[in-house]
């Protein structure tokens, strides 16, 4: 079951793209970036960086062979700024040069003139100035408005969340080897093999064929790397493409977290009508999305956050709207959750709002009104084999939670009735997740191809489109691939993911790599099987179905039948037997209407439940989560330590989002918090002291590989229950609904409050 990366990597012995040899006849790829937010570029000289000892060239906008384009969904994002700028971090001109010091020093030395204007950094601003990435859309279930209108209690108010920086162990880089015939080769850090390559053929000038991506692994992606990686890797391509030569680009840290996307930052305004017994009837609520400068995938995600406007919860009447807004930072992209995060915090917030106004119970309104198997999404598809009430009722008989609520209930009261208020105030929250797995909308990327060659000694090689990036996904489908051709895992070898064994790869995103993947690897290894079978039933003259692959044996109606692996693998090879295999997944019944925003757009959901306790200084604004207890829904799991690890660090990276993670720019739109010293992130000190998880039992799910389900994201949303823990200990319930929870903040509303 252990993963052996982990060894690897414990033992610093993994190699990533930059820990290769780089010749020393390279080049070296440093990008000058805009400091100016938006405006017109008057004048740009680069004469005074092309002396720079060392400097070879310097490629602005007009020198790019191909399209000056890298928008995936919409083409909107420029590689190189033309004539404007529109964030700041926007790559302006790329300096190639025989050191990387080198072209640092030549990157002093450019001077730009811009006619700077007032940039746009709100998206209710962007909004209002009718500045969209693309129309406005609207899912509507029942009618919203008559149900508000005969509701007892209607809680209204908004809800802000921040950007998140992705915060990748392994920065953004490339190294870009030119080959015969002017075709090139990379070495990537993508999640996309096939969007960079399709990045790169376009910026190039050349076709898809002569590019070949190559990703061994990843130090860490989280969606950062989903689109993001291809500008990197075009300005690696050029320079191997102009000078004849390797070219490597590595992006320092604060290049990095000053020019990459983040989480797009949400505001959004909600109403939540309920009955007296607070029952849901409405939800109507308009998300105004800050996407940045470019589109990137914010459409995708603007959508994910349209299907999880209701989160776990069954609302009959919805009205849901939203934009995505551009504004003038850098244009933001995949994070973990994809969007659904930013709705489920909206909706949190409206039920902890109805609780305040109605004085009924968060829990209650939780448990009365999540969702049943048969209950309608507003997207129209119905809950099947809805988990939502057992995860959370196994998290409350398995952690006494009621017990646990009560005594931190008790003290409130008691804190209440006396008038003497503890310093440090303890509280609690609930935190249900629904989570819709596949691609949404992006139909043909819920697709995989795998590949497979059986080697003549019996050891297996395999090929896919996943990526792996540190969430295990090779190993899944190892243990997959052994477990079918009845060997030991370590005779399987993950090859890296490549573009020219397999093509048109959908980026290992959207939780899908292993459902995905790890699908069409087990067909091809059926496909195998059935060759194998059949050559020995021909010599056997008996029915391949009487055959089996087990501990690395042969197997006749269930007996061994004396050959083992290796010899029934030799045998079939000197008969000429095929012993490699391609084999092509796509995940069934999706479909999806756009111009009504109905359909079945995920082929299942998964479930859980958090509960968070915090304890807040009340004097100083810090805090601490003490207690994080989780029941998830897995199905059958592959591996079930890559899933924990999943689950742990899923909800790590949800907490430090909602708390301590904050990304802030001057009026001007210069981020503030663009270094590793300025942007406060979790660390092992942040992990709660008490953190459990347990999966919901071994139940099989029919609609995934092997009974499983996808882990990488849903996790992540459990965090945001760290938010309303640390509001309701601080007793700061009147308080904005504005994440992150920053102990500046936290200190702002409890000085508001004395
Ligand atoms: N886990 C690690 N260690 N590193 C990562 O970059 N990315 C997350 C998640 N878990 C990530 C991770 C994201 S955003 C996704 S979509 C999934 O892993 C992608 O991999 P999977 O589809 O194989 O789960
Ligand atoms: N997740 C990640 N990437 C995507 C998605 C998604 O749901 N849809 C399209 N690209
Ligand atoms: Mo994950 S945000 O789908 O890469």
């Amino acid at each position: 079951m252990i993963n052996p990366d982990t060894t690897y990597h414990v033992m610093g012995l993994t190699r990533y793209v930059d820990d290769r040899d780089f010749p020393a006849r390279g080049l070296h790829c440093v990008v000058y970036f805009s400091p100016i937010a938006k405006g017109k570029i008057r004048d740009l000289d680069t004469s005074d960086a092309r002396k720079v000892p060392g400097v070879v060239f310097i490629l602005t906008a007009k020198d790019i062979p191909g399209k000056n384009q890298i928008g995936g969904v919409i083409q909107d994002e420029v590689l190189l700024a033309e004539d404007e700028v529109a964030f700041v971090g926007m790559p302006v001109a790329a300096i190639y040069a025989r050191t990387e010091d080198a072209a640092r020093e030549a990157v002093g030395l450019i001077k730009i003139d811009i006619a700077e204007d007032p940039p746009v950094l709100d998206p209710r601003e962007a909004y209002n100035r009718n500045e969209l990435i693309a129309p406005v859309r609207t899912f509507i279930l029942g009618d919203a408005d008559a149900a508000i209108a005969s509701a007892v209690y209607v809680a209204e108010g908004r809800a802000e969340s921040g950007a998140q920086e992705h915060f990748y162990l392994e920065g953004q880089v490339c190294v870009a080897t030119p080959s015969e015939e002017g075709n090139i080769h990379l070495s990537s850090a993508t999640q996309a093999p096939t969007s960079v390559q399709r990045s790169v053929a376009k910026v190039c000038g050349l076709a898809m064929n002569r590019i070949e991506v190559d990703v061994r692994r990843l130090g860490g992606a989280f969606g950062g790397k989903e689109a993001q990686a291809n500008t990197w890797a075009c300005f690696a391509a050029l320079g191997a493409q102009k000078s004849g030569v390797p070219c490597r680009i590595v992006l320092r840290r604060s290049d990095d977290m000053l020019a990459t996307g983040k989480r797009h930052p949400y505001a959004s305004d909600f109403t939540l009508a309920m009955d007296g017994s607070g029952k849901f009837l409405a939800f109507k609520v308009m998300y105004y999305q800050n996407a940045g400068a470019a589109a990137d995938l914010s459409t995708s995600v603007l959508e994910r956050t349209l299907f999880h406007a209701t989160a776990s919860y069954y609302v009959p009447n919805v009205h849901a709207t939203a934009a995505s807004c551009r504004t003038n930072i850098t244009p933001n992209t995949a994070f973990r959750g994809f969007g659904a995060p930013q709705a489920m915090f909206v909706f949190d917030a409206a039920i902890r709002e109805a609780s305040r106004i109605s004085g009924l119970r968060v829990e209650t309104l939780q448990h009365k009104n999540l969702l049943k198997t048969g209950d309608t999404f507003v997207y129209g598809m119905a809950a099947e084999n809805a988990r939502a009430c057992r995860c959370w009722d196994k998290a409350y008989a398995y952690y006494d939670l009621s017990k646990r609520m009560r005594a931190i209930d008790d003290i409130r009261r008691k804190e209440k009735d006396t008038g003497q208020v503890s310093r440090y105030g303890r509280g609690y929250a609930l935190m249900p997740v629904c989570f819709g797995i596949s691609f949404a909308t992006a139909f043909f990327l819920n697709q995989a191809r795998a590949h497979i060659h059986v080697y003549t000694d019996g050891s297996v090689g395999v090929s896919t489109g996943a990526v792996e990036m540190g969430q295990g996904v090779n190993h899944k489908i190892r243990e997959i691939v052994a477990d079918s051709l009845g060997i030991a895992p370590g005779q399987v070898k993950l090859e890296s993911t490549n573009t020219t064994r397999v093509s048109n790869t959908s980026p290992t995103a959207a939780s899908s790599g292993t459902d995905l993947n790890g699908a069409a690897a087990l067909m091809a290894c059926e496909m195998i099987k059935a060759r194998l079978f059949k050559f020995m039933a021909d010599e056997y003259h008996c029915a391949s179905k009487d055959f089996s692959l087990g501990t690395g044996r042969l197997y006749k109606k269930g007996k061994a039948c004396g050959v083992s692996w290796e010899e029934l693998v030799i045998q079939a090879y000197g008969s000429r037997v095929q012993l490699s295999a391609e084999a092509h997944y796509s995940t069934p019944d999706l479909h999806f209407d756009i111009s009504v925003e109905k359909g079945r757009p995920f082929a299942y959901h998964t479930y859980g439940t958090a509960y968070f306790e915090a304890e807040v200084d009340r004097l100083l604004g810090t805090y601490r989560i003490e207690t994080a207890y989780v029941v998830h829904d897995l199905g059958r799991s592959i591996n079930p330590i890559i899933d924990l690890g999943q689950v742990e660090g899923g909800m790590i990276q949800g907490i430090g989002w909602m708390t301590m993670e904050e990304m802030r720019y001057t009026d001007l739109g210069k981020p503030l918090t663009a270094t590793a010293g300025t942007y406060k992130m979790p660390d092992i000190f942040s992990v709660p002291s008490d953190m459990q998880v347990i999966f919901l039992e071994d139940d099989y799910n029919d609609k995934a590989v092997k009974g499983s389900k996808a882990v990488g994201e849903p996790p992540f949303m459990y965090g945001i229950g760290a938010f309303f823990a640390i509001k309701m200990a601080a007793g700061c319930e009147n308080a904005a609904y504005c994440a992150p929870m920053t102990p500046e903040r936290l200190f702002g509303h409890l000085r508001k409050r004395a």
